[in-house]
């Protein structure tokens, strides 16, 4: 029989993940089945993954607006999902107990190494939501400096410092700042807002992102807005959040299948979908 694997959230009809995922499997020769299943707001998401597992389905991704439920139904965690408070990734355990553990701020730290060394790097990250908050973790063990969260709401910056104090490796800073008080002093600044998706901008100085590496956790064809607007304010490189999109579903591929996929020709193929579309 196939392996069952799903994708749950609302919507889901936009997907790429059953994409990239079949391309991964292909990667070894095999063929799963990935669906991406739309769960209506009224229903009782639990009972629906249980559902699925019984059904023979050995993993499953979980997306908005689910990550903060799917976490509350997981009888373990891993340390990544635990302080995200978030889950992304289902893995069903043979006494039907679900792990959960979330490989969006992994997938963020494979694709940043793939464009540059994250060795010594001062770090600015813009907001201080969901998408930020799972990121802290495997961005302070990625062998950064100096991790600075801004937010527009600064008190929920100062927050998410407070959460991640006790997982602060010896050799690295984490602060908070007012968007305001920023200096030019970053070499990579990350864009975690949904700003963006209603056509604003943070609001950042033009001065802070000269000459440092731009990335937008958020994707689309072309330049994203943010990506726009640093590229003309002297930004050195921009990038956009496909590749983290394709590392956070190679993370989950290699939890449920143990093999390691190859992140680069996927996004090859998926930014050429893009730019078609
Ligand atoms: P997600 O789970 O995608 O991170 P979220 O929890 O709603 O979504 O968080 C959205 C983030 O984008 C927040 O940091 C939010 O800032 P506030 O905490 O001040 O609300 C930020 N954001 C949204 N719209 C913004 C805008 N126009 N300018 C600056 N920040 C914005």
């Amino acid at each position: 029989m196939t392996d069952k694997y799903a994708l749950f959230g609302k919507p889901v009809s936009q997907s790429r993940s059953p994409f990239i995922h079949s391309c991964f499997a292909a990667q070894f020769n095999q063929v799963i089945d990935y669906q991406a299943i739309l769960i209506a707001a009224d229903s009782d998401f639990l009972a629906d993954v249980q559902a699925f597992a019984r059904a023979g389905g050995q993993g499953a991704n979980v997306t908005a607006p689910y990550k903060e439920m799917a976490y509350q139904i997981c009888r373990q965690l891993s340390p990544a999902a635990a302080l995200a408070g978030a889950v992304n990734t289902l893995l069903f355990l043979s006494d039907g107990s679900i792990s959960g553990d979330n490989t969006d701020g992994i997938g963020l730290v494979r694709d940043l190494e793939r464009i540059t060394s994250l060795n010594g790097k001062r770090v600015l990250l813009i907001g201080a939501g969901g998408a930020a908050r799972g990121c802290i973790l495997p961005l302070l063990e990625s062998g950064i400096n100096a991790l600075t969260l801004t937010n527009r709401t600064l008190h929920k910056a100062r927050h998410l410092c407070e959460l991640f104090a006790a997982h602060v490796p010896a050799e690295v800073s984490l602060t908070s700042h007012a968007l305001a008080e920023l200096a030019n002093d970053y070499d990579i600044i990350i864009n975690s807002t949904s700003a963006g998706l209603g056509g604003e901008l943070p609001a950042l100085d033009a001065r802070v992102v000269k000459g440092s590496l731009c990335y937008d956790m958020v994707y689309g064809a072309g330049l994203t807005l943010f990506n726009q607007w640093a590229f003309t304010a002297g930004a050195k490189q921009v990038h956009d959040g496909l590749g983290m999109l394709v590392g956070q579903a190679a993370v989950s591929f290699q939890l449920w299948r143990k093999q390691t996929p190859d992140i680069e020709p996927v996004l090859t193929q998926l930014r050429l979908q893009l730019e078609q579309a």
